[in-house]
């Protein structure tokens, strides 16, 4: 648009000098504006004016088809005091070409001539701001775009310009791209140019080019998973899919659905299984099924029974005003030795669950903690208030889940002691907020006192 603008300006600057130059000379025929070529973009409006003081005659032509005389419609004619003004409401590319303005004035026949060019603005029509691509497959971006004059384009790949590869090529504005690879997602901009003498116009089109391609796992697929009867089992399979896979799981040929002991969670690339196992026929093979629209991939998770990890047995170390102290240590004795099949997999203990409460709450509303396992360290329990008798218990987990609790122990926590020598961990602040109060409260006091003698 800027070199119309121009275009205009420097039109005016010139009529202006015209003008006064070529009255004083008694010329009689001129235009305003004055330029001889003018650049308008199709469907805008435009009017030049043919001025012509005291001529008998005055009419517009278009050169090659004839005189112009409607005096309303797309392309009409407007007799003005001193001239006549042509005018074009909307502009359409085949109004391009030369148009002269002739008069006769004192029997004598004068012309004034202009050239219009007529552009198209750069538009994008119906490129697509998102478009797939499969895996494996060539694929050309499309940037449709449209302009006059001719445009070019060149091609942004992740805030980047395209670099020259053999891999891509621009044909038509089309990006096109060979056996496109995952990496080949992400943001483009086609960037179209349209310039010439009278033109210079850019604009820009963000394309986001998406990969399809078949389920695939992620590298840490687990190919077993370990529970014990009366536990509950969490089974993941992880696809990563575009579009996102639907996941099935199945178990001696038939889908498992939803129920009191199975129950599921979808999300795009990912399901987990997790089974309440009431019996010995839970155990077994279970197939993950990831399916999209390029392709099926299935995988086995092999559910084995485990030992239930038994009870640890700890002490309740030291107590502080908000936390206790404890020392966990693993049972010799494995709970189900007895039975052939939890013994196959005495499993390693790999933390512990801590639960505590005041003994006037249910269990189901005491508070957890979980630990991983740290042979010989202490193990601190936080969140307690001082002063207050706690039941706490602890309970084992290996890899087939938690174990029984062991039996409750109740101890009190320490209470807060007002003393001036911070002793104990958490009570300093406490002690250094009530001294500083003091002091203020001293200070006060002694101001008061002071206003008053
Ligand atoms: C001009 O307007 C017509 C009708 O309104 C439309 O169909 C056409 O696409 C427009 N052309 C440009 C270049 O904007
Ligand atoms: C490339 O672009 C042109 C016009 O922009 C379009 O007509 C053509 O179909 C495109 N080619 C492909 C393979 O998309
Ligand atoms: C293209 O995307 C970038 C980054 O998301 C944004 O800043 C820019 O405004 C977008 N351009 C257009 C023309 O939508
Ligand atoms: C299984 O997963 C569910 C949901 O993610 C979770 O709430 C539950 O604690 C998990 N159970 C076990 C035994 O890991
Ligand atoms: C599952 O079905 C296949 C073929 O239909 C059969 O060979 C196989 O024995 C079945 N497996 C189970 C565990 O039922």
């Amino acid at each position: 648009m800027f070199p119309i603008g121009c275009t205009f300006a420097l039109s005016w600057i010139l009529l202006a000098g015209l003008t006064s130059g070529e009255q004083s000379a008694g010329a009689s025929i001129w235009l305003a504006p004055s330029n001889p070529t003018v650049a308008v973009f199709a469907n805008q409006s435009y009017f030049v004016s043919c001025k012509a003081p005291g001529a008998e005659k005055i009419v517009w032509t278009k050169v090659g088809e004839g005189d112009i005389t409607p005096t309303s419609g797309k392309i009409h004619v407007e007799e003005k005091e001193d001239g006549m003004d042509l005018v074009f409401e909307t502009i359409r590319k085949k109004n391009q070409g030369d148009y002269s303005c002739r008069a006769i004035i004192r029997g004598q026949e004068v012309e004034k001539k202009i050239t219009l060019s007529v552009f198209k603005p750069l538009s994008f029509g119906e490129t697509a701001s998102v478009q797939y691509a499969t895996e494996g497959l060539d694929f050309t971006i499309r940037c449709d775009v449209g302009g006059d004059p001719v445009v070019t384009t060149t091609w942004k790949v992740r805030g980047r310009s395209l670099r020259p590869s053999p891999r891509h090529k621009v044909i038509d504005n089309n990006l096109s791209i060979k056996e496109v690879t995952l990496d080949d997602g992400g943001l483009y901009v086609c960037r179209a140019t349209q310039s010439n003498p009278m033109i210079a116009d850019f604009r820009e089109m963000n394309i986001t080019l998406k990969i399809q391609h078949e389920p695939r796992w992620f590298k840490d697929h687990t190919k077993e998973a370990y529970g014990f009867i009366g536990g509950t089992v969490n089974m993941t399979c992880s696809a990563v899919a575009e579009p996102g896979a639907d996941f099935i799981w199945i178990k001696d040929n038939r889908t498992l659905h939803p129920s009191d002991d199975v129950q599921i969670f979808n999300s795009d690339h990912h399901s987990s299984l997790q089974l309440y196992i009431y019996d010995e026929s839970v155990f077994g093979d279970y197939e993950c099924r990831a399916t999209n629209m390029l392709g099926t991939m299935a995988r086995v998770i092999v559910l084995e029974q485990a030992t239930k990890p038994a009870a640890p047995t700890f002490k309740i170390k030291i107590t502080h005003p908000d936390s206790f102290v404890l020392e966990i240590e693993d049972s010799d004795v494995v709970s189900d030795r007895g039975q052939d099949a939890a013994a196959r997999n005495p499993m390693d203990v790999t933390g512990y669950v801590v639960q505590f409460k005041q003994p006037s709450l249910e269990w189901s509303r005491a508070q957890e903690k979980e630990f991983e396992r740290m042979p010989s360290q202490p193990y601190r329990v936080t969140g307690m208030q001082q002063d207050t008798s706690y039941e706490v218990r602890v309970a084992a987990r290996t890899a087939a889940g938690t174990g029984d609790f062991t039996d409750v122990q109740v101890e009190k926590t320490k209470k807060i002691v007002a003393a001036a020598v911070p002793v104990l961990n958490s009570a300093p602040a406490q002690h250094l907020v009530l001294c500083h109060s003091l002091l203020t409260l001293l200070i006060a006091a002694l101001a008061s006192a002071n206003i008053y003698i």
